[in-house]
């Protein structure tokens, strides 16, 4: 039976509606209560909205665009009532939870994370202490050279491929392949520069290591890293021998990488040396490169100040990631450099 209502009701009962849906959603103590009231007031079958729709058809015609646009109206108010209470429920949530948790003081304490010593700084360390056993005292270098320690002092002549643009950080501006001013810097490439640096303050004999880093513009891959360390070892007395070069060699693959390592030179060539050689060493079945060795070169000896009728000398320079990376099983150089605290925390 359709029943007949003028305007006036029908908004009335949308008024009422709209009180009582905002007093309900309002007063809605949980999240429960809540959905109940939505149910109740927005639910699509039995809502209470709904059944004020129905009454829409007994409306008169002509006020049916009235009925309808406030009908609209209501709707739209008794959502905005529901999200409000939606939300005032939540910030509540967020703001109890605090005050709800009990504090218990029987849980375990959180672990403080304690810092230690990134790997290549353990690695000098140890190097400096094996080296200390053997009578070896350290040295230091500046990591910004110039040109007469890195090369010249070093019997690298001007015209050396090792002096290429391409193979070092030159600092400033002229082209290394042309400049022989040794005033011109670069990021060292070897710390053989300290070998220079000891050697023109000191008198023999002379016995020192030095740790350092050392640059070079190769392009990052699991072995190569424009920035690694070396340990460069420098002995200069009377009557030096091969035999003893190689002693010194083995004693520290020994004591850094376990007893049995054997030892192996290879001819080689660099121009501060003669003779110089690689030095290879045996560990789990397999010849390592560890780094490159020699007596020190006359020229080497005279462009310091020495007599090499009087003295003469070896040295060493070993790099020091190869070295960790060996002892630890670390196959990648990269890993050193990313700042990874799960990798650093390993060591
Ligand atoms: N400086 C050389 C290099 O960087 C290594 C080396 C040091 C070789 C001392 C001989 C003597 O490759």
């Amino acid at each position: 039976m359709q029943v007949s209502m003028d305007l006036t009701q029908f908004l009335q009962q949308l008024d009422e509606l709209t009180a009582n849906a905002v007093s309900t959603f309002e007063a809605a103590p949980d999240q429960e209560a809540l959905e109940q009231a939505r149910i109740e007031f927005l639910g699509a079958k039995k809502g209470q909205l709904k059944a004020t729709q129905k009454l829409f058809g007994a409306v008169g015609k002509e006020d049916r665009p009235t009925a309808g646009q406030r009908f609209n109206e209501t709707k739209q108010a008794i959502e905005a009532a529901l999200e409000q209470a939606q939300q005032r429920l939540q910030a509540g949530n967020d703001s109890g939870s605090q005050e709800n948790q009990q504090f218990d003081p029987t849980l375990p304490g959180e672990a403080l994370q304690l810092g230690h010593l990134h790997p290549i700084t353990q690695t000098i360390e140890e190097l400096k202490d094996i080296m200390g056993r053997l009578g070896f005292s350290v040295a230091d270098g500046p990591e910004i050279e110039d040109v007469w320690h890195n090369f010249e002092a070093l019997n690298i002549p001007a015209a050396h491929p090792a002096r290429d643009p391409i193979d070092n950080f030159y600092l400033g501006v002229a082209a290394a392949g042309t400049a022989k001013k040794s005033n011109e810097l670069l990021l060292r490439s070897q710390t053989s520069t300290v070998q220079i640096r000891v050697m023109e303050n000191t008198e023999p004999p002379i016995r020192i290591i030095s740790l350092g880093r050392v640059y070079r513009p190769d392009t990052a891959d699991a072995t190569h890293y424009p920035m690694f360390h070396q340990m460069e070892g420098l002995l200069v007395d009377h009557q030096v021998t091969m035999a003893d070069l190689k002693s010194v060699l083995r004693l520290f693959a020994s004591s850094y990488l376990g007893e049995d390592v054997h030892i192996r030179f290879r001819p080689s060539f660099f121009p501060f040396t003669e003779p110089s050689v690689e030095v290879d060493y045996l560990w789990n079945d397999q010849w390592i490169e560890f780094g490159g060795a020699g007596m020190v070169d006359p020229n080497v000896l005279t462009a310091v100040g020495y007599d090499p009728s009087q003295v003469n000398g070896f040295a060493f320079g070993l790099g020091v990631e190869r070295l960790c990376m060996r002892r630890h099983g670390i196959t990648d150089i990269r890993e050193f450099y990313k700042n990874d605290i799960r990798f650093l925390h390993q060591f």
